[in-house]
């Protein structure tokens, strides 16, 4: 049987040893390992093994690498280590060391600055000159605090003195572990926010604004992305941000039709403690977290005059001041903006400003609009439709023919989104292993030779008649409300505009009529 191991002892005895060393060491500050009995290190059982190598997965550090020449210190890291579920290696020398970071992925090294075949500093260069990279934590016998900051300008992670404590050794770690865990979450985010969607389209129009992509991407030029709604504005902010030299910083997206008017100031520039009834903390804008990276203004047009005037200071100066504070910050943000809105004609009818309008307009891009691209229709429906059915878990077996004819004639007023929208509605009614037909996508009315264009009309809404004939006026707005996103597939700007109000007012009416489910 197994002999029941106790790991807790076995680092306590790790732990005692390695203080030990420190009471035989050299007057020079090295240990002399000669002087340490050659530990029987046992073997962790294979079943805890799996476990821990289980638990690892989840960790934000899994693989470290210890690189002393040291027997004694290389042994006593590696075993604390591998007793608290890491995966180690060791190695005695930089040759070793290389060998071991060209075979595996390390999270973290614990690295000697003096090693018998060369200088630890030097692999710390070349490793933080590599796009992945692990953290790096410099341990030094010959230590002073010059070097410590040599190594910390070099990119290491953190600086152990020798002698140091196995102690000291946890708690490095460990901080090595939260940072590369806010590091991870921080990657996950921005993930989030990219999303993993390709901008798919292979018409001369699609194909031209791919090509501006890949020009203007690595630039910081400002960037103005026009277009109809669902024409994928956003879509082409990711790609433009995915191909900047900003990649691996944040991106930060603000809809500013989205906040309200009193807040959206504090959302772009942040505020002080109580610089207005609520604000209980102070807290940092879009414009600061964004700071280093990227900032997306989604729907610019919807910013106020007050705001444009402010917005322009920041695009020229790339200076602000929170709201209620006087310090001014500056930051290096590089700025996308979109607009389903003309702003061109917004700027003839006095709505928006002309200045802030060439500063943002420094590249322009206008998203084609789906009937203007009618070769990419079905590129784009036979993608979606493989999507839709791998996420909703139903087999079809495509299109009909009459369903392919449906899908070209129509002219999408909702764009890409409409399509989108239109084809997941047809996954989930769809009958397993048959083709889908125009019916199930809506678009009957567009088979057999019809022409009929637009988007696909309800039945007018039928007003029950109360008592004496008259409904209350808000249930008939808030039926016509609902029609409105009906029609546009829940596209808030668009049923706007449709109504013939501001997103604003139709963002309040939403909130009154508890409508904001309905929105895309
Ligand atoms: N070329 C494309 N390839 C694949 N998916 C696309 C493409 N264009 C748009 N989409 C999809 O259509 C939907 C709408 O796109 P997006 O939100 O980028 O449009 P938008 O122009 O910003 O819309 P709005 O004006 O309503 O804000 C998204 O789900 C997006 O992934
Ligand atoms: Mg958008």
């Amino acid at each position: 049987m197994t002999p029941n191991r106790n790991y807790g002892d076995r680092r306590l005895w790790a732990i005692i040893t390695i203080s030990t060393i420190y009471l035989h060491k050299c007057p020079s500050g090295k240990i002399d390992s000669t002087q340490f009995p050659t530990a029987n290190y046992t073997k962790i059982p294979y079943g805890l093994s799996r476990i821990l190598l289980l638990l690892t997965v989840l960790m934000a550090i899994e693989k470290i690498l210890v690189v002393d020449d040291e027997l004694i210190i290389r042994k006593s890291i590696e075993e604390v280590l591998r007793s608290s579920r890491y995966s180690v290696c060791a190695t005695a020398n930089l040759a070793d060391a290389e060998r071991q970071l060209a075979r595996n992925t390390f999270d973290l090294v614990l690295l000697d600055v003096k090693l018998p075949d060369g200088e630890g500093t030097d692999l710390l260069d070349r490793l933080s000159h590599q796009e992945v990279k692990p953290l790096i934590i410099m341990m030094s016998g010959y230590g002073t605090i010059e070097s410590a900051v040599a190594c910390m300008r070099l990119g290491a992670f953190d600086y152990l003195l020798k002698p140091f404590s196995l102690n000291q050794v946890e708690v490095l770690v460990r901080k090595a572990e939260s940072y590369r865990q806010v590091l991870k979450v921080n990657e996950y985010l921005s993930h989030e926010i990219v999303g993993t969607r390709d901008l798919l389209g292979e018409s001369p129009a699609m194909a031209h604004i791919k090509q501006i992509i890949r020009k203007v991407g690595p630039t910081d030029a400002t960037v103005l992305i026009s277009g109809e709604n669902g024409t994928g504005k956003e879509l082409i902010a990711n790609e433009i941000f995915k191909a900047s030299s900003r990649s691996n910083a944040p991106y930060i997206k603000v809809n500013c039709a989205a906040v309200s008017e009193t807040l959206i100031e504090s959302e772009f520039f942040g505020h002080e403690k109580g610089s207005f009834t609520g604000a209980t903390e102070r807290r940092e804008g879009r414009f600061e977290l964004a700071n280093g990276g990227t900032l997306l203004l989604d729907e610019i047009s919807e910013v106020s005059p007050r705001l444009q005037a402010k917005l322009l200071r920041v695009l020229q100066e790339r200076e602000f001041e929170r709201v209620g504070g006087s310090k001014t910050i500056k930051v290096d943000v590089r700025v996308l903006a979109t607009t389903n809105r003309d702003l061109k004609k917004a700027v003839e009818n006095g709505e928006f400003r002309q200045d802030l309008y060439y500063r943002l307009n420094v590249v322009p891009l206008t998203a084609p609009a789906l009937r203007d691209r009618q070769g990419d229709i079905m590129l784009l429906a036979d993608a979606m439709l493989h999507t839709a059915c791998r996420s909703y878990g139903v087999k079809v077996k495509g299109f009909s023919k009459a369903a392919v004819d449906a899908l070209t004639k129509h002219d999408w007023p909702g764009n890409v989104r409409e399509l989108q929208n239109t084809i997941e509605r047809a996954v989930i009614l769809a009958e397993e292993n048959k083709y889908i037909e125009p019916g199930a996508l809506g678009l009957i009315h567009l088979v057999d030779g019809g022409s009929v264009p637009g988007p696909v009309m309800l039945p007018a809404p039928q007003i029950e008649q109360s008592m004496d004939g008259v409904k209350p006026l808000d249930e008939v707005e808030r039926e016509h409300i609902l029609r409105a996103l009906e029609i546009t597939n829940g596209n808030r700007t668009q049923a706007a505009q449709l109504l013939k109000i501001s997103i604003r007012t139709l963002r309040n009416k939403l909130n009154e009529y508890k409508l904001e489910c309905m929105v895309a």
